[in-house]
C-alpha cells in the first residue's frame, strides 16, 4: 500500500511518498480502505513544523478520511465488512469532558493519520458517516465540521439568535450552514472580494469584507442595531479576538477555535467582564457529538462544501492550494487513485 508520511524534515516538499505491507488488525481493531482525505489549517501546521503539540517523526498526516472497512480485528463488534466509515479525530474521546488521554489519540499530530491507502483504527474510533454523503464528502467532517458544530451547541444556539463567522475556510462555511439549518441569522467576514457572493449563496445574511473594512467590529455592531451578535466562531484568535469581543453582545458567547491571525497577542479582559461574555475554548468533539451532528446533517440534507478534490498522487498541490487560501470550505484528497 501507498502512504505519505513526514520522516525527518518538515515542509510540503519534504513529504515523501512510499510503500509497505497492508497491516493486519488486531483485536479490537479494524482495516479501513481510505478513499478520501480532507485537509485542515492544523495539517498545514502539522506538515510546516508549527504545530503547538509535539508531534514525533516519523508520521502519517492528515486527520480526517473516510474509507470503507475491509478486515475486522478478532473481538470487533461493532463493524462488519463494507460498512462506510470515517475516523474520529480522537480516538479515545467518547462522550462527556475531555479526557487528559483525548489529545494523546488526535490522529495525524499524535498518532498516525490517513494519508494511506489502509489504515487500523480502534474499533471506536470509527463512525459511519450520513448515507447520502460521498467519501469526498464525509472526509471533511471528523474535524472541521465537528468543531462548527460543537461551537454552536456550546453557545447553546437558538433559532433567530445572530452568529458570526470569520473567514470562508472549513470550520467557519460548517458553522453558517449549520447556523442557518438552526434557523439563526449569519454574519460573515472574508478577505476576498470574489467569496462574497459565494458567502451569500449559502445563506449568509449579511458579508463584510475584513480587508476592505479592516474595523469590520463597528460594521457587526450596526447591522445588529447596536446590540452585538449572539455567538462568534472565533477562528482568527490573537488578531481577531479584540474586535469579536467588541461585535458580540452583553452576555454573549465566544467560542475560541483557532489562530488564523497569530497564537500571542494582546487583549483587554475587562471587555469580557463588563459585558459578561462567555469565552469557550473548542477542541473537535466527541464520538457522541459527532452522531448527534451526523444526524443533524441527514435531516437537514447538508452537504459538505467541497472547494476542490486533488489526486492522491497530488498531495503536495492541495496543501498548496491550502496554504494560498484560495479555498473556500473544504479541500479534499482523493485516496486509490494512483496511476
Ligand atoms: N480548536 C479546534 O478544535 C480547531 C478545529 C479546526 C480548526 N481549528 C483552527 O481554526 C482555524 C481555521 O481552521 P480551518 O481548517 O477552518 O482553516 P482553513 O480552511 O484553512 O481556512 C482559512 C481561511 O480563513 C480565512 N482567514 C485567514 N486569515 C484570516 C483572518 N486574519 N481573519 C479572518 N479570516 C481569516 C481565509 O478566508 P477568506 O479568504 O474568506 O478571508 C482563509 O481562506 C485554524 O486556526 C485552525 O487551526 C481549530
Amino acid at each position: 500500500m501507498r502512504y505519505f508520511s513526514i520522516e525527518s524534515e518538515f515542509g510540503i516538499d519534504r513529504l515523501k511518498l512510499s510503500e509497505r505491507g497492508v497491516p493486519r488488525p488486531r483485536h479490537g481493531q479494524v482495516l479501513v480502505q481510505m478513499r478520501a482525505a480532507s485537509l485542515n489549517y492544523r495539517d498545514l501546521l502539522v506538515v510546516e513544523g508549527n504545530y503547538t503539540h509535539e508531534v514525533s517523526l516519523p508520521l502519517v498526516p492528515i486527520s480526517d478520511g473516510a474509507g470503507e472497512v475491509c478486515e475486522l480485528g478478532p473481538g470487533v463488534s461493532r463493524w462488519k465488512l463494507g460498512d462506510r466509515v470515517v475516523g474520529t479525530f480522537f480516538q479515545d474521546w467518547d462522550s462527556g469532558d475531555i479526557s487528559e488521554n483525548a489529545p494523546k489519540t488526535a490522529l495525524g499530530g499524535a498518532i498516525d493519520g490517513v494519508l494511506s491507502e489502509y489504515v487500523i483504527f480502534r474499533e471506536e474510533g470509527l463512525i459511519e458517516f450520513p448515507k447520502d454523503l460521498s467519501f469526498e464528502e464525509a472526509s471533511t467532517l471528523p474535524c472541521a465540521a465537528l468543531t462548527a458544530w460543537h461551537a454552536l451547541k456550546s453557545g447553546r444556539l437558538t433559532c433567530g439568535q445572530t452568529v458570526l463567522t470569520l473567514g470562508t475556510g472549513g470550520v467557519s462555511i460548517f458553522a453558517l450552514q449549520f447556523a442557518k439549518a438552526s434557523g439563526a441569522k449569519v454574519i460573515s467576514t472574508t478577505g476576498s472580494q470574489n467569496k462574497m457572493e459565494h458567502l451569500k449563496v449559502m445563506g449568509a445574511n449579511e458579508v463584510i469584507n475584513y480587508k476592505s473594512q479592516p474595523n469590520w467590529e463597528n460594521r457587526v455592531w450596526e447591522l445588529t442595531q447596536k446590540k452585538g451578535v449572539d455567538q462568534v466562531i472565533e477562528v482568527g484568535g490573537a488578531g481577531t479576538l479584540g474586535k469579536s469581543l467588541k461585535a458580540v453582545r452583553m452576555g454573549g458567547h465566544i467560542s475560541l477555535i483557532g489562530v488564523l491571525s497569530g497564537a500571542f497577542g494582546e487583549v483587554n479582559p475587562m471587555q469580557t467582564v463588563m459585558k459578561c461574555v462567555r469565552i469557550q475554548g473548542i477542541h473537535v468533539g466527541s464520538r457522541t457529538m459527532f452522531k448527534e451532528m451526523n444526524k443533524a446533517i441527514e435531516i437537514n440534507k447538508i452537504r459538505p462544501a467541497v472547494d476542490r478534490v486533488f489526486r492522491f498522487s497530488e498531495t503536495k498541490e492541495a496543501y498548496r492550494y491550502l496554504k494560498s487560501g484560495s479555498h473556500f470550505g473544504k479541500v479534499v484528497i482523493k485516496i486509490g487513485d494512483l496511476e
